[in-house]
Order: structure tokens, then sequence, then C-alpha cells
């Protein structure tokens, strides 16, 4: 995962008890903002908090397109994401930084819409 520039108030969380089951990111760059870092513990995975983790993030994104970096593409065109060849610049630079030592294969850049 992105950890890079970490704040936690970046982060939303899903929370049951006392145990967090969930987390995901808004990053601000200089240009563009990135929805990532999403997680669900893996015993609760497949129950629809990855979903409400993902539309959350997306209704309070601060812009209308909301990119986000990722190896899992059809995971996210179910929500209307789509790849696109020629990310924001800095998405690209960060993906070399971040990528040459910990990236999963095929990871590309992805966008959605809000204002459709
Ligand atoms: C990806 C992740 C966040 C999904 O969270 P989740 O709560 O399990 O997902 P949801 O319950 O919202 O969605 C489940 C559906 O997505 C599908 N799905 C789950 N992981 C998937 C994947 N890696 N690729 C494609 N589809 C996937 C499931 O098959 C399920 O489909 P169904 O509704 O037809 O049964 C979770 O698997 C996870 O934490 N993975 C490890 C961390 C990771 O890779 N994060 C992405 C970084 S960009």
């Amino acid at each position: 995962m992105d950890d890079e520039d970490l704040d936690y108030r970046q982060f939303v969380v899903a929370v049951e008890g006392k145990e967090i089951i969930g987390f995901g990111r808004i990053r601000p760059h200089k240009e563009v903002y990135e929805l990532g870092c999403v997680g669900v513990v893996e015993n609760r995975r497949n129950q629809g908090i990855g979903k409400m983790i993902v539309e959350h993030l997306i209704n309070i994104f601060s812009s209308d397109d909301v990119y986000i970096t990722t190896d899992l593409i059809e995971y996210f065109k179910r929500f209307g994401f789509r790849m696109i060849e020629n990310g924001p610049v800095e998405l690209v630079e960060k993906l070399k930084r971040v990528c040459k030592s910990k990236c999963r294969e095929g990871v590309v850049v992805m966008v959605y819409k809000k204002t459709k």
C-alpha cells in the first residue's frame, strides 16, 4: 500500500465495537486527489464493507474527478471507475516511486467522474 505522506486526517475507518474492520484514504496531491488504501480485515471481506468505504469516500471527495491507482480493476469498475492511459503526471510519478519497491503487478490509474 501507498505509505507516502501519511496523515491520520486523510483516513476513514469502519468500526465494529472496538475493532477497526476497514479503512480507506483520500490522499491529496498538488493538483489531484487520490482515493486509496482501501482495506477490509480478512474475516469481514465480501460483506459490503469495502463498497461502503469506497462509496463514502466518493461522496466526500473534494473534486469531481476521483482518481485511484490499483490492480483491482474489476472491483473498481463496479463503482463506475474506468482505466485511463495517461493519468495525471503526479500519479504516474507516484507509481514509479512506490511501485519500484512494493507494488503488485498490473497497477493502473483509474478515474471516476462525479459529474457525468
Ligand atoms: C478489495 C477489498 C477492499 C474489498 O473489500 P470487501 O469488503 O471484501 O468488498 P465488498 O464486500 O465491497 O465487495 C465484494 C465483491 O467484490 C468482489 N471482489 C472482492 N475482491 C475483489 C478483487 N480483488 N477483484 C475483483 N473483485 C473482488 C467479490 O467477489 C464480491 O463480489 P460479489 O458482490 O459479486 O459477491 C478487500 O478485498 C481487501 O481489503 N483487499 C486487500 C487490500 C487491497 O488489495 N486493497 C485495494 C488497494 S487499491
